[in-house]
């Protein structure tokens, strides 16, 4: 018998499937902040691996480097042997790597099959041949199912966030993609949209695709991941197979320390009624009829769509009501528009923070203090040192990870963005506080102190409007719940009576009185 050298095989980490993307060393520093720090990794074909950490730890700064959008300070990115070196998102994509990011860059005027061939499109004698256009791109969609939900013909500016990522995907698969990133893919998809990306990843992932998965939904990347890699502070903290994971193990990987009690509530009694609003009607709302009291949180519920964000926005100002009243502190009030809304005491965080909550290029300290400028100016100059005190004290409190309150907010991670909308409507003490979907893209840490901030401005005695799609949230922190659907209120709920099985029966409502009567006839 001979013994051959072969017999062993090959340490483990040698052996790379073709179309695995290695990651080795990558540093990245921004001023102040190292966003990541010798970050080495691997990510397979035929897997879902995804990132986590708490906001700011540097996933996005991760998958933009992928995408050739920032260059690395140093380290290399190697595919099937080949070390990458990009210059620009172009050079990445056509090596495969494509980062599908929250708000694709779609083209307004043209359509779907034009913005999915955008910059190539096919050419017959100098002219676009569009009949092979839309021929192509319409068995691209059958064959992926989607072309039902995404019509070829709609126009750039008519799609849903749901479209505009499906427009970015089918670029990246006509172009063969091999390693496909998404970055917080979810958060403004409905249930049944989720279902079917989840449909569509799993598939791509079979075809041996390689894909990074970047949410803060414990749940979905405990469903739909294969390994889960945690990043705290730019540093990879671990990589491990999701089935060895749980969603308390994966928060504690993540902040470095146990989180418990993520709902208080120590609500003192309510008091007088501050917000009122009978018979609205508008475009999306048929005879709303609600109330919010001081020191109370009242949650609405409802499945994306319902009319919630709409509701905050007729009662702001941002959006025209056809008929109805609406009374605060007893007084009713005419209010056409946002400065109108302000003066009556109601404050707004809005849930688009990038169109509606702020001025990227102005600082994290000009952003906050938007909403207070009044309340702190003496005569007509801005008193800088209270309004430095007040917005450092919040953000502070919210945990906004910045180098200083005089960054440019679009220097930061997108959850924190989202913290400096909450804490310029927080520093502004208004009587009623609309919050819609304030938790959006925000990480578990700071989830819970934003719970506690709630709870302790309803204790201060502010009513607050608190408008979420995260079930969880709504029952842990409402005293009153109501559900819409369609533009109407379909039911209410007192804490006790509140599960998740009722709110969805009244979110539902339609749905279910339809089928009802299907089945009777
Ligand atoms: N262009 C930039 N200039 C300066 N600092 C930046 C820039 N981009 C990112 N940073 C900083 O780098 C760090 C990592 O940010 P990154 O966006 O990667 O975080 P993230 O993990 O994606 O967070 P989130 O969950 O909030 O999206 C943060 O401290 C952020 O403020
Ligand atoms: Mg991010």
């Amino acid at each position: 018998m001979t013994i051959t050298a072969s017999a062993s095989p090959p340490p483990e980490t040698d052996v790379r499937p073709p179309g695995t993307l290695e990651i080795r060393n990558i540093c990245k520093a921004f001023p102040n902040v190292q966003a990541l720090d010798n970050v080495s990794l691997d990510i397979r074909p035929g897997e879902v691996l995804a990132f986590v950490g708490e906001n700011g730890a540097g996933k996005s700064t991760l998958l933009k480097i992928i995408n050739g959008d920032y260059q690395p300070d140093s380290g290399t990115l190697t595919l099937d042997g080949q070390q990458l070196s990009f210059s620009s998102p172009y050079a990445a994509h056509k090596a495969g790597i494509r980062v599908i990011y929250q708000e694709p860059e779609i083209v307004p005027g043209v359509d779907v099959a034009e913005n999915i061939w955008i910059g190539e499109l096919p050419q017959r004698g100098g002219f676009v041949d569009r009949r092979r256009l839309y021929e192509q791109v319409q068995k691209g969609l059958e064959e992926y199912g989607f072309a039902d939900i995404l019509p070829v013909h709609l126009m750039g500016d008519e799609l849903s966030p749901a479209q505009r990522q499906l427009v970015e995907i089918m670029r990246a698969l006509k172009e063969g993609v091999r390693v496909l990133a998404l970055d917080e893919p979810t958060s403004s998809l409905t249930d049944e949209e989720v279902d079917r990306l989840f449909t569509l990843v799993r598939r791509l992932r079979d075809e041996g695709v390689a894909i990074i998965y970047v949410s803060h939904r414990i749940k979905e990347i405990l469903e739909l991941c294969d390994r889960v890699a945690v990043l705290r502070d730019g540093r990879l903290i671990a990589v491990r197979p999701a089935s060895e994971l749980d969603n308390n193990e994966i928060v504690r990987l993540m902040v470095g320390r146990e989180i418990s009690d993520i709902f208080q509530r120590r609500r003192n009694d309510t008091g007088r009624e501050v917000l009122r609003v009978e018979n609205l009607n508008s475009y999306w709302h048929s005879n709303v009829n609600f109330h919010i009291n001081a020191g109370e949180v009242v949650g609405f519920a409802g499945l994306v769509g319902a009319g919630r964000s709409e509701l905050a926005k007729v009662i702001f100002g941002e959006m025209p009501k056809i008929s109805g009243r609406v009374i605060i502190n007893g007084k009713e009030v005419d209010i056409s528009h946002p400065e109108e809304a302000i003066n009556n005491g109601i404050g707004f965080a809005p849930e688009d923070r990038k169109r509606e909550g702020l001025v990227l290029i102005r600082s994290v300290l000009e952003n906050a203090s938007i909403a207070i400028l009044k309340q702190l100016s003496r005569f007509t100059f801005v008193n800088q040192h209270r309004e430095r005190s007040v917005v450092s004290g919040f953000i502070e409190k919210l945990q906004v990870r910045t180098p200083s309150v005089e960054q440019e907010v679009s220097k930061l991670s997108g959850g924190n963005q989202q913290k400096v909308v909450l804490a310029r409507w927080l520093a502004a003490k208004p009587k009623v506080l609309i919050l819609d979907e304030p938790t959006r893209g925000i990480d578990v840490g700071a989830k819970a102190e934003i719970y506690r901030l709630i709870d302790d401005l309803a204790n201060e005695g502010l009513g607050i409007m608190f408008i979420s799609s995260e079930l969880p949230e709504i029952l842990g922190l409402s005293d009153r719940i109501y559900v819409m659907q369609n533009g109407r209120i379909t039911g209410e709920l007192s804490a006790a009576e509140a599960t998740e099985e009722a709110v969805l029966a009244l979110a539902m409502a339609d749905q279910l009185t339809a089928t009802a009567s299907r089945s009777e006839n």
